[in-house]
């Protein structure tokens, strides 16, 4: 059974699908804690009330970037981490910090990377005029919102979408990929081939919503 810590930032849905998918019979991962750098983020009384441990290392309380990443991860090795999933988790990274985690942090992305990079994805997708969408799981590396591509969903942009509407689309297939992509990692089902990881036995690392 694998250890996962996450780590959230505000709602905290993508952390709800990932510990309703563990409570699941036969899952090969349980969530040992929920973790987030804001006091006041909604997905902590979810997971409170899931009897799960949670914990809070404000950020403010760090002037420098080391150092609130080096209590993240004395509090995220506490736990007995052996993956680290970023569900929401709105901070920057120091290159020691993803050293550590290096093949065992995941994040979700709200955009079909190498697309739109960064904040406002849904934005910048509709003012490009893009006709699809999407989200991808991946690993972390000190390259924001780069590192190996685990799974994406696709969704189609529609006429008359704002960045709310396609926000909600996108994030209903980021709880469709982000459990799935958790499980594969816990049931030591990735092979790396260089940078790119895949499902070992070829299953779709992709899906399309229509
Ligand atoms: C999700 O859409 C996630 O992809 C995005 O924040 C939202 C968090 O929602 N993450 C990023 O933008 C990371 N750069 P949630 O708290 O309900 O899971």
């Amino acid at each position: 059974m694998k250890r996962l810590v996450i780590l959230i930032s505000g709602r905290g849905s993508n952390m709800e699908a990932i510990v309703k998918a563990c409570a699941a019979e036969g899952w090969p991962a349980t969530v040992a804690a929920v973790i987030s750098n804001r006091p006041d983020a909604g997905g902590l009384a979810f997971a409170a009330g899931r009897g799960i441990a949670t914990a809070v290392v404000d950020h403010k309380l760090f002037p420098r970037r080391e150092d609130f990443d080096a209590e993240l991860a004395r509090v995220i090795d506490g736990f007995g981490a052996d993956l680290v999933v970023l569900a929401g988790f709105m901070r920057i990274l120091t290159p020691g910090f993803t050293a550590r985690y290096a093949r065992r942090m995941l994040n979700i992305h709200p955009s079909l990377l190498p697309a739109f990079t960064g904040l406002h994805t849904h934005e910048r997708a509709l003012e490009m005029g893009c006709k699809l969408a999407g989200a991808t799981v991946h690993f972390v590396t000190a390259e924001l919102d780069h590192g190996a591509i685990l799974m994406q969903a696709a969704v189609p942009v529609l006429p008359g979408d704002d960045a709310q509407a396609l926000a909600a689309r996108v994030l209903t297939a980021e709880h469709r990929i982000y459990p799935q992509a958790v499980r594969w990692f816990a049931e030591d089902a990735l092979a790396w081939d260089g940078d790119v990881v895949r499902h070992r036995d070829g299953a779709a690392q992709q899906l399309m919503l229509s």
